[in-house]
């Protein structure tokens, strides 16, 4: 690439540099930082392959917007198609420049009447944000089919793809590429359960502690896939793109489209470090640092706790409960509307049933007041019932292909966001209840797939996902003082976009803290403790009928933004007892689990999910036996992140009741006494545990001896 134009992005001891030769920009490299004046250009040849027969006479191209007009035989970033049936691009660099931490590309093609301007931020976390927008510089329309912001290169062939479904969410899958592509696509009009667009890739056998690994996200609340392709030359790409319907996305002359933000982290440091950049970015970046200083307050949710059957005297009751637990702010789950008597009526009808309260919710959000807890209300504002007053007022109002029947999920609809009346009309009704109850955290829920996203005989899914974000932007601008809650059936929802207008993510219907530890250690990946939703839910698990002691469940919750979420009346007295202590501990150790740096720990029993938060006087440490221990005694547990020569003082915080039934002889470090150890040891020989039997979590808090 001689005389190629350059362009590099420095931050968090990284370079990442850009080389074009007339078209596209490629990513020439990204690492460690590059000398002051490396030449660009130069580090740009060594990208350069042979070309072996059988493809043609130039190659494949390797860039950052791969297009079938330069003969890409890949899944091109860009897609498009005029009325006249042209469908080619052959963009040119027409500007490539860098201001400070910011890289634009601007790419033209006049016969196609196409410009991209591609745009890569560094942030200071070493996370790089890349978007892309077309802009229809033609005479005539132009139907956008694909677009991706960037195509990355991937080197590697080891990976990890997010999978799930409701109470599974987050599932890995460890998966290797071979020919061809791994595609996961989700038309569900959420963010999803099954196929959110996460991927990880690195270099083979990667871990937590160790291999070069690449993370990537879309910030996409809509339909989108998540495509890791191998080229027929051996090389691979990885796209993030949003979907459209057919012919969803028609630009007129002057008209422009921008893709939604594809986030890019590279580490050398394996998978703790990917989250090292992940995190920081999530706190300080994308959500400007608004928890900063915001302990999050241990919540209350009477989802399964009482379900639809809820009146304002027994809610009185059950926050009552709550407050006496410490209990932090209540949350009134569904069942509050109007005709709200299950989930085949009331969505909306977004005023108090006046049946349940027929004083409204103003009574109940004052004593929840009164008893020292913020008051928290559940809304599904994007979601109508056809047995609701204002589907039977406007069944025009769904999205819907006029004339066809649609499948219902829960009996429900879902409102077409992008007509303004509609809109206005649910706002109103939000305001209005907002005003009365005062509520200081909303938790916006969306519980059907959207399948007939289809709005005025056009389809419209980015549209409604656009008007989503502008409904409850509209919302947080009006009540300033609102949190908010992204949760879709759970966890389909758990998205950085989401998570720019929003405190909070439900994880999971699941509250079973067997499935829960796996789940949670997923969405470490990419978040940070203190946005994770986790509940002690029942003793019996509602979504899959295991049984967990109290400690299981309060162990596992702990270190997310905490809560509960089951019949306070239905507990005994030492669970009582129990549940007060863990959320004791957890306000205690708050600061610590929610400003701290997550190393997720590996050992050699799979049953064992251990993990650790390193925060600046040292280190509290989980482990939990999620399965049936594959050996008689656990091997020691390897920590990281310890100083080699300093020394810590261990305490187990949570010894078991009885040691004995699980260990003879149980040792004094066992039953809670501490002990001594040193950094380099605990790294390198491990920390010793306890005798795990299934469901056993322990913490153990490290602290350096001066
Ligand atoms: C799905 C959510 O994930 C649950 O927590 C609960 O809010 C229900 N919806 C209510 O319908």
């Amino acid at each position: 690439m001689a005389g190629a134009a350059t362009a590099r992005l420095d931050a968090a001891g990284q370079t990442l540099a850009l080389a074009s030769s007339g078209g596209p920009p490629a990513l020439v490299y990204w690492g460690p930082t590059l000398p002051v004046g490396a030449d660009l250009a130069e580090i740009a040849t060594l990208t350069a392959r042979a070309v072996p027969h059988g493809m043609l006479d130039e190659g494949e191209t390797y860039d950052l917007f791969p297009e079938t007009g330069r003969g890409f035989a890949g899944r091109p970033a860009l897609q498009i198609s005029r009325a006249d049936g042209r469908f080619l691009t052959q963009l040119r660099l027409a500007d490539l420049a860098c201001d400070g931490a910011i890289a634009t590309a601007v790419l033209e093609d006049r016969a196609a009447g196409a410009r991209v301007t591609q745009r890569f931020e560094a942030f200071a976390s070493g996370v790089i944000v890349v978007s892309a927008r077309l802009d229809n510089i033609g005479a005539d329309a132009l139907c956008v089919h694909r677009f991706a912001p960037a195509a990355l290169p991937s080197p590697w062939r080891d990976g990890l793809r997010f999978g799930g479904r409701w109470t599974g969410e987050f599932a890995l899958e460890r998966a290797r590429l071979g020919h061809g592509a791994l595609v996961s696509e989700n038309r569900t009009g959420r963010t999803s359960h099954h196929a959110p667009p996460f991927l990880i890739v690195g270099e083979d056998g990667f871990g937590e502690a160790s291999g070069t690994v690449l993370g990537v996200h879309l910030g996409w609340s809509g339909d989108s896939e998540t495509v890791w392709e191998r080229l027929r030359d051996g090389r691979a790409q990885i796209q993030l793109a949003p979907l459209f319907g057919p012919g969803e996305i028609l630009l007129a002359p002057g008209a422009s489209f921008e893709t939604p933000p594809l986030y890019a982290a590279l580490s050398d440091a394996g998978l703790t470090g990917l989250s090292d950049r992940f995190h920081p970015f999530v706190r300080d970046a994308l959500m400007g640092g608004r928890l900063k200083g915001r302990p999050r307050p241990v919540t209350f949710n009477t989802w399964e706790a009482v379900y639809y059957q809820q009146d304002t005297a027994a809610m009185i009751a059950l926050a009552e409960q709550a407050a006496a637990l410490g209990v932090e702010r209540f949350v009134l789950d569904d069942g509050w509307f109007a005709g709200r008597r299950d989930d085949t009526a009331g969505l909306g009808d977004w005023r108090a049933d006046p049946h349940k309260h027929p004083h409204g919710l103003a009574p109940l959000a004052e004593r929840v007041r009164a008893l020292g807890m913020e008051f928290g209300l559940w809304v599904e504002p994007e979601s109508v019932n056809r047995d609701s007053d204002l589907f039977r007022a406007h069944p025009e109002w769904i999205l819907q292909e006029a004339g066809r029947d649609q499948p219902v999920g829960r009996g429900q609809y879902v409102l077409d966001l992008t007509r303004p009346e509609a809109t206005q009309a649910i706002f109103a009704q939000l305001n209005a209840i907002i005003r009365e109850a005062k509520p200081a955290f909303l938790k916006w829920d969306f519980n059907r797939d959207l399948t007939h996203a289809a709005s005025d005989g056009r389809p419209a899914g980015v549209a409604q996902t656009r008007a989503v974000y502008a409904l409850i932007d509209r919302v947080r601008a009006a009540h300033p003082q609102l949190e908010i809650e992204a949760c879709a059936s759970g966890g389909a929802r758990a998205d950085y976009a989401m998570l720019t207008r929003s405190e909070r993510i439900w994880t999971s219907d699941c509250n079973d803290p067997f499935d829960r530890q796996r789940q949670q250690r997923a969405f470490s990946l990419f978040f940070p403790p203190e946005v994770m939703g986790a509940h002690v839910g029942p003793r019996v698990s509602h979504t899959t009928d295991r049984s967990a002691a109290l400690e299981t469940r309060a162990m596992t919750a702990l270190f997310g933004h905490f809560g509960v979420e089951a019949d306070l009346a239905a507990l005994c007295e030492e669970e009582r007892r129990g549940l007060a202590e863990a959320i004791a501990l957890h306000k205690s150790l708050r600061p610590r689990l929610h400003g701290g740096r997550l190393v997720r720990l590996e050992h050699p029993d799979p049953g064992v999910i251990a993990f650790a938060v390193v925060h600046e006087a040292g280190q509290i440490v989980s482990v939990a036996q999620v399965d049936t221990p594959a050996f008689a005694a656990p091997a020691p547990l390897r920590l990281r992140a310890l100083a080699p020569q300093a020394r810590y003082r261990i305490a187990l915080l949570n010894p078991p009741a009885r040691p004995e039934a699980a260990m003879k002889n149980p040792p004094d470090w066992a039953k809670g006494a501490p002990r001594v150890g040193l950094g380099a040891a605990l790294m390198r020989e491990g920390l010793p545990l306890p005798v795990l039997r299934p469901g056993h979590v322990r913490l153990f808090e490290l602290e350096p001896i001066s």
